[in-house]
């Protein structure tokens, strides 16, 4: 399946900026605590963007682990650069990876491999988890060292359901699929299970509470923006866009009346696999 996804570095980082404002969890607590980077380990991030995770495990290590975040947008990989570059770390390096083509690493290499909502959009799976999994350790037979775990975050279906409601009261018209949420539980853990030794579904929720409108139509534009081609099916062109957003925000203005303020829940799942 091909999937034509874009992100724009502005809509990526609104978005991860409003989570860390509104959410009462913390993504990046829980993805230290599945996976407890150590000193010394070598670290692959795929779809790795402006680098979130990559500095994630290198301040969890004290700069000691060996981190490489690959991504193919040079948009993103120049922001994660230049933040590389304002904090000084000697121990990850940034480079173009696309995940629908041969990952340029040896065998055997990483102790760990992660993807933070984004290898889940890849156009053949079973070829990429595949790729995932002959870049991972081998378990060591001798020493009884587990292989390589794999972790890969991406959202359930149940995930923003007040999101998504909204846009459903305001257009009347079905939300389009979200290669996502609809392939993460089911397809996309399947084919992990058939190809790794040990695989199992954890989940993490966090409610976002906005104490305004603004902000979360901030969140709404930063999801629906052209650039992303997900949502086209609901309109056509920069008018329509905005008439769609302006729709979008009458109907959270009346749930805010109503409920006093707008919660949306993220319902995160995270796929633990070990080679
Ligand atoms: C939602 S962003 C997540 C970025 C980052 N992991 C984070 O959590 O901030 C999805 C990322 O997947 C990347 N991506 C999409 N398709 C890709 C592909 N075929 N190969 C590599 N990266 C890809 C995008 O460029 C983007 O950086």
């Amino acid at each position: 399946m091909e999937i034509n996804y874009q992100e724009t570095a502005k809509d990526l980082l609104v978005r991860i900026d409003i989570h860390e404002k509104y959410g009462s969890r913390n993504i990046d607590q829980w993805n230290i605590e599945v996976l407890n980077p150590q000193p010394g380990q070598q670290i692959l991030d795929v779809g790795c963007g402006a680098g979130k995770q990559c500095f994630l495990y290198s301040d969890a290590t004290q700069g000691q682990a060996n981190i490489t975040g690959g991504d193919f947008s040079e948009e993103l990989l120049g922001k994660a650069r230049a933040k590389l570059a304002e904090r000084g770390d000697q121990n990850i390096a940034f480079q173009f990876l696309d995940f629908n083509q041969p990952f340029a690493f040896d065998d055997n290499r990483f102790d760990f491999l992660s993807s933070a909502f984004a290898i889940y959009y890849a156009a053949d799976l079973d070829f990429t988890f595949r790729e995932a999994h002959r870049v991972l350790q081998n378990p060591d037979g001798v020493t009884g060292k587990p292989g390589g775990r794999l972790f890969v975050t991406g959202p359930l279906p149940e995930n923003k359901q007040m999101f998504y409601d909204i846009i459903t009261e305001a257009t009347h018209q079905p939300i389009p699929p979200m290669p996502g949420s609809s392939r993460f539980k089911g397809e996309i853990f399947q084919t992990i299970s058939g190809i790794f030794a040990k695989t199992e579904l954890l989940t993490f929720e966090n409610p976002l509470t906005f104490p305004e409108v603004e902000p979360f139509m901030a969140y709404v534009r930063a999801s629906l923006s052209e650039d992303r081609k997900l949502w086209t099916s609901l309109f056509s062109g920069k008018d329509e866009y905005e008439a769609l957003i302006a729709s979008i925000e009458k109907v959270a203005t009346h749930w805010f009346e109503r409920d006093g303020k707008l919660v949306m829940t993220k319902v995160i799942g995270g796929i633990l696999a070990t080679k």
